[in-house]
């Protein structure tokens, strides 16, 4: 097999392990800091929910990764040739190429964005009583299975929910449980599985390429098919290379194309997987494909766009080949591991290992003495906020639903991501944002709990606006201004 040089693994003569970025900045966006009466009103206007606010207001925008990876060069040129046709054009005939080549898929439906993807396979294979089995559910997967009629069982491992853990494969799926619930819930009644590279709400964490062999093994025995989000696969594939031994000399395509080979259908988000926009459903299997295609006209756009512009089916389809590069996929990985060494070594609590897409905070730990009713996360995202100027996103009890009797579902771990879109930020901005948090622990005791005063129906984090439960912004702010003086 093809091995690979260790790339973006410089030593330093002074010993420092930092991160090296392979890449130049070309283009560029100029930021500010608003002072920190301005980022409490701002926060205040937005309903103490980070989606409201303003990116005017806003100075390291770690809201996610989704749509705000940097673009390279290449991907910029190639949308410039892009061919635009409602039908047969040959940009989406250079998409399917890459993802023949990179997923080893033949079969290609086009869609808009990921949750798109969803949509279409949750109309298709979920129904009434489905039941469907996965690492752990995204908040979008969630609502379309159970709009659906479905219901998702998450088979998650012990270690996933253990915060300050040594555990490469935190994303792996129970193998026996995966086994004993097909059995009771009947084959029939189990569409599909689901399995979730870089695994989102715990933390961005991985599984392994054995734990997925053995989901295979089961899929097989059972006659269920894999559905395989690679919304953040190539991460997904480079803690493989950095975490099982067997796969250390293997190159990042090798990973990939052997993570769809174990795959029926793979879906993802152009918007993380490649650094663009859109997404897409493929697969080798003519069958699959023919149950799920006369939705995408439907929902999407015609076949071969997939209500995406054709510049950015361009995008994907370079930023496809761009997910075969190391330095690529690991750039936020190796700066995500950094900034959660740094926090660790301040006592701050963090989930660890380091995963993907971001560095993840445990708001249960950091604000302990905030009741999860009044939903720290939340809480934690707001105060960080003001505090820095960093926009974070809630991964908590926020993000979940109430259950038939109104009652909050309490979230199993109640998270403050902070995202770390490819190639981004620097250093000396990540040395700001451990500096801040730093500043906000040994504050922590200043910051109270939230209480919704407009709270929607379905995803609710996204709209809902909330209210502090007493005037501890107000007090942060003092705090913040009798140590830092005037400064920003
Ligand atoms: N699956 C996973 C694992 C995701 O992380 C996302 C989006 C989706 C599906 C849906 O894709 O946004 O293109 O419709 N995650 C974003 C985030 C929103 O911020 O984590 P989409």
């Amino acid at each position: 097999m093809e091995k690979t040089e260790k790339k973006g693994t410089v030593k330093f003569f002074n010993g420092k392990q930092i991160p090296l970025e392979m890449h130049k900045v070309r283009i560029v966006q100029s930021l500010k800091l608003v002072p920190v009466e301005r980022r409490l009103e701002a926060i205040r206007e937005a309903g103490f929910n980070s989606f409201l606010l303003g990116t005017k207001d806003i100075f390291l925008d770690m809201l996610t990764d989704s749509g705000t990876n940097a673009m390279s060069d290449e991907q910029l040129s190639k949308m410039m040739v892009a061919d635009d046709a409602y039908a047969g054009s040959q940009s989406f005939v250079r998409f399917e190429k890459s993802i023949n080549e990179v997923f080893g898929k033949k079969l290609i439906l086009p869609v808009h964005q990921g949750r798109a993807a969803e949509n279409i396979i949750s109309q298709t294979f979920v129904k009434k009583g489905s039941v469907i089995p996965m690492n752990y559910h995204f908040t979008t997967t969630l609502a379309h299975i159970q709009l659906n009629g479905g219901t998702v069982v998450e088979l998650y491992t012990p270690e996933a929910m253990v915060v300050k853990s040594s555990h490469p494969f935190k994303g792996n799926i129970d193998i026996v449980r995966l086994e004993e619930l097909i059995k009771s819930k009947g084959v029939e009644n189990v569409p599909f599985i689901r399995m979730e590279a870089s695994t989102n709400l715990i933390g961005g964490q991985p599984f392994s390429m054995k734990n997925f062999e053995d989901v295979r093994k089961i899929a097989d025995k059972y006659k269920v098919i894999i559905v395989l989000d690679a919304s953040l696969i190539g991460e997904n594939a480079y803690f493989i290379k950095k975490r099982e031994k067997e796969y250390e000399d293997k190159s990042i395509g090798f990973i990939l194309k052997k993570m769809c080979e174990l795959s029926d259908t793979v879906y993802f988000s152009g918007r993380k997987v490649s650094s663009s926009r859109g997404g897409a459903i493929c697969t080798n299997n003519k069958d699959l494909y023919n149950k799920m295609k006369d939705l995408v006209p439907l929902y999407e756009g015609f076949l071969t766009y997939g209500g995406i512009s054709i510049r950015e089916i361009e995008a994907m389809a370079v930023g496809l080949y761009e997910t075969l590069d190391e330095d690529v996929v690991g750039q936020s990985p190796s700066f995500i591991n950094y900034a959660v060494n740094e926090l660790d070594k301040l006592g701050i609590p963090v989930v660890m290992p380091g995963g993907a897409l971001g560095c993840h905070i445990d708001a249960g730990q950091f604000l302990s003495h905030v009741p999860q009713s009044e939903y720290p996360a939340g809480a934690l995202v707001a105060a960080f906020f003001i505090i820095s100027g960093v926009r974070g996103m809630e991964r908590g009890t926020l993000s979940s639903i109430r259950d038939e009797n109104g009652n909050d579902i309490l979230a199993d771990i109640e998270l403050l991501r902070l995202a770390f879109p490819r190639r981004v930020f620097t250093l000396s901005q990540t040395e700001y944002l451990i500096d801040r948090l730093n500043w906000l622990y040994y504050n922590r005791n200043l910051v109270g709990g939230l209480r919704f005063i407009e709270e929607p129906p379905v995803l609710r984090f996204f709209t809902g606006r909330l209210e502090p439960v007493s005037n501890w912004p107000e007090k942060l702010l003092k705090k913040f201004r009798a140590d830092f003086g005037d400064s920003l």
